[in-house]
């Protein structure tokens, strides 16, 4: 049956219809093929599992899954460029990249169905988010190797949306476009959304009052806290998208506008699973852990348990009761800051932040070394109306009170005026690690 809405726009799919049963049908046929195919065109991922003694025939429930080896981002890069691609390099119809913060960059690539699919699944995602036919997208997550401008793109284009394609900078200009073309939607990553309130405000123009109705935001963690900040600053709801270059870019799993409660993973493409990073053994439905994701129908970069660093926990699908949705995820195991023995990630802080009167959410972590202990230095920035009369000694003694009281590192919390804090394009770089490097 098709499900319409009041002005006749078929707003789900087939697959966000499917009951749970039909998504692990589909996940279990697709899964054999996926296998399939990265065992007899990627040697790598053939090699591994001849290591490892497995063989697709293996293969016969979802549960069977973690017999076979897991990718990680080593082996993208022991392959790089094209290793890890399982169609001739005549199919392929487009190149990404993600440059992480060391050595070669990861290369993936598209097929034109590949492109097919991702445009179908970001489509998806801006429906579910809230966006309709006929509204307008303003595109500021960056374009190039970078997969958020052009998935974004091509989700929007497919829904039939207009696209402005902005891409990531020049804020001002980007304020002006808002005002001027009145869009309803906007994409970008949460910490440039904030950059773009510094903009409005500098222009002396209401954000409030701006045309934008829906906030695609993702790209890096962030917290409710700042969905909340966000949604009050400019009028909006605000959503969670959540992907990555490995996988296929953004729209891997999409936050519902009407419940708001975490992410539902397209599963119809994407099979998830929670592994403990240290054993790597599968972990219960429901606890926390690494987040590992195979692909179910790519044809260009099939990926098989790719270990995606990312920590969260799987949930029952409600908007779309045949998909499982992920929490929104706290960090990435490679972000979190072991500060004398106790974990920290950035989001905490986020949230401690934004709890505040007096901070707008612009934020950095800086560790240094000066002895033979790691310290940590929260560098915040306060609101413009705020900092000229805060007491910047009490209010960072206060906040890095907070800090050892719920989150129990000694901090060191300085307070920066207005722009101090630098402003990211895209992703915001939230620690800087000054300590020595080891050997
Ligand atoms: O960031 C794809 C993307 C673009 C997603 C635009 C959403 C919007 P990569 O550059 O390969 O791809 O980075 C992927 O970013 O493993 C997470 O650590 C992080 N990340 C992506 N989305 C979220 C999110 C894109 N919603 C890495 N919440 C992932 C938290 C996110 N972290």
């Amino acid at each position: 049956m098709a499900n319409l809405n009041t002005s006749g726009i078929e707003l789900y799919d087939a697959a966000e219809r499917a009951s749970r049963d039909e998504i692990v049908a589909l996940q279990t046929s697709r899964m054999a093929w996926s296998l399939r195919h990265s065992y007899d065109n990627v040697p790598h991922y053939r090699a591994k599992c001849v290591a490892k003694g497995v063989h697709p025939d293996d293969f016969r429930q979802l549960s069977d899954m973690s017999k076979f080896p897991f990718t990680v981002k080593t082996d993208l890069r022991d392959t790089y460029p094209f290793g890890m691609f399982a169609v001739p390099r005549e199919q392929i119809s487009r190149i990404h990249a993600s440059s992480g913060t060391t050595g070669k960059p990861v290369v993936v690539g598209y097929t034109k169905p590949d492109l097919e699919m991702w445009a179908d699944l970001m489509a998806r995602s801006i429906r579910a988010a809230g966006g309709r036919p006929g509204m307008m997208v303003h595109v500021a997550y960056g374009y190039g190797l970078f997969t958020g401008g052009l998935g974004a793109h091509g989700g929007a284009e497919r829904l039939g949306c207009a696209v402005v394609p902005v891409s990531g900078g020049m804020t001002e200009r980007q304020v002006q476009l808002i005002t001027d073309f009145k869009p309803e939607i906007i994409m970008v990553t949460p910490s440039y959304m904030l950059a773009l309130l510094d903009g409005f405000q500098a222009a002396g123009i209401d954000a409030r009052r701006c045309s934008l109705r829906y906030g695609i935001f993702g790209a890096e963690p962030w917290t409710n806290a700042l969905r909340g900040e966000i949604e009050g600053a400019f009028g909006l709801d605000a959503t969670d998208i959540y992907g990555l270059s490995e996988v296929l870019g953004p729209g891997v799993a999409q936050e519902c506008v009407e419940t708001k409660d975490g992410l539902h993973i397209w599963e119809d493409h994407f099979y998830p699973e929670i592994i403990d990073p240290e054993t790597g053994e599968v972990l219960p439905e429901g606890e926390k852990g690494e987040l590992v994701f195979t692909s179910l129908s790519k044809q260009a970069f099939p990926i098989i348990r790719y270990r995606t660093r990312d920590l969260t926990r799987l949930l029952p699908g409600t908007a779309r009761p045949g998909m499982r949705r992920m929490e929104k995820i706290t960090g990435r195991s490679d972000d979190m800051i072991i500060l004398r023995g106790v974990n920290l990630f950035p989001t905490q802080v986020e949230e401690l932040l934004l709890a505040t009167e007096w901070s707008a959410g612009h934020f950095q972590l800086e560790l240094t070394r000066p002895g033979r202990m790691d310290e940590l230095t929260v560098h915040a920035e306060a609101r413009p109306w705020e900092f000229s009369s805060l007491n910047l000694d009490d209010t960072a003694k206060h906040l890095a009170h907070r800090i050892k009281a719920t989150i129990g590192v000694t901090a060191r919390v300085v307070i920066h005026p207005p722009g101090g804090i630098e402003r990211s394009l895209g992703k915001a770089r939230r620690v800087v690690d000054r300590r020595p490097k080891e050997g």
